[in-house]
């Protein structure tokens, strides 16, 4: 090949990777998600929200998740786009209470209890030595974007409780998730009506299925709820299941994705209510768990081919329109 025609062909090469770029930062704006790269904030510093949980109230959307740095557990950021996202400020830190002094803090979720008119955290609790506690603890707030007040960490109805999930039914009954039993059993309890306590264990899905990491949500009447292995830090075979009642009965699981899940773990799913139509976006964490702070996000569209069928296809960039509804 000629010099002049290398130069050209190196010049259509830049121009092609200048559009990719552009396609994704626009002075400053993202207008996409680039899987598996690192998050910033709209100061551009890397987001701190793992194991996080998302929820809309009034026009912002809401990332609160947990934040290892010094003295901080847990982080909140809001976006009105799902893709620009701007640190609001720590709602859970080291210093207010003893018991999170030495604490290490997992997949943080929060939901609004309109009777109390007060945001609920609940959470994994641990010591940060080891994982032998297996609690869960609660947080209160009147203000998402306010420090929580710490109640107390304890095992539901005495049973271990590791990696979790809350979720808000339409009726406002509220539910947590919890792996039990060394993470053999997925728990499922009905919360108090002020969201503080567990009143009732409704079910043991999967009896001695060994799945952790759920994440829950309801599309056409129906529920669909995905969960990973237990296998630590390390990806696995994501599985589905579908519910027509949230009590159950649960289906049998149903792989999901490629079997590292795309090299992540899961922890949310969010439906985007839009103009157009609703989606429903997955979140996932792609754990780096020797360097924790390495550690990336995943966001990817869910697909549905009828009521009760959930696939997620691989993008290396999520675009997302949360005025349309449309993720893709
Ligand atoms: C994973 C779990 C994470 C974290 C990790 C520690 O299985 O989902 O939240 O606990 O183990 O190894």
């Amino acid at each position: 090949m000629k010099i002049d025609k290398i130069l050209t062909l190196l010049l259509i090469l830049a121009v092609a990777a200048f559009v990719t770029e552009a396609q994704t930062v626009n002075s400053g704006k993202k207008i996409a998600i680039i899987n598996g790269k690192d998050l910033t904030d709209t100061q551009g510093k890397i987001i701190n929200a793992h194991g996080g949980g998302f929820m809309k109230m009034g026009k912002y959307f809401y990332w609160i998740g947990e934040n290892r740095h010094d003295n901080v557990l847990v982080s909140c950021y809001r976006s009105t786009d799902l893709l620009n996202w701007e640190f609001r400020g720590d709602l859970l830190t080291r210093r207010p209470n003893p018991e999170l002094a030495d604490a290490n803090i997992e997949r943080p979720k929060v939901i609004y209890n309109a009777k109390t008119k007060q945001f609920v955290m609940w959470m994994h609790y641990e010591k940060r030595s080891n994982y032998s506690l297996a609690r869960t603890a609660v947080a209160v707030s009147a203000d998402i974007e306010k420090p929580f007040t710490y109640q107390r960490s304890f095992r539901p109805f005495n049973n271990m409780s590791r990696d979790c999930t809350l979720f808000l039914d339409d009726d406002g009954s509220a539910y947590f998730f919890s792996s039990a039993r060394e993470n053999y059993d997925m728990m499922m309890y009905r919360l108090t009506d002020d969201f503080l306590d567990v009143k009732e264990q409704v079910a043991t899905l999967w009896p001695g299925g060994h799945r952790e990491a759920p994440a829950i949500v309801k599309r056409k009447g129906y529920y669909f709820m995905i969960t990973s292995g237990c296998t630590g830090w390390a990806p696995n075979q994501a599985k589905y299941a579908v519910a027509k009642s949230i009590r159950g009965p649960w289906s049998e699981l149903t792989n999901i994705a490629d079997n590292t899940t795309y090299h992540s773990q899961s922890t949310y799913i969010l439906p985007i209510i839009g103009k157009e139509s609703t989606s429903y976006l997955y979140v996932g964490d792609r754990w780096d768990g020797k360097h924790y702070f390495n550690s990336k996000y995943i966001f990817l569209p869910l697909t549905f081919s009828n009521d009760t069928t959930m696939e997620m296809p691989w993008k290396d960039t999520c675009n997302i329109n949360a005025i349309a509804g449309t993720v893709k």
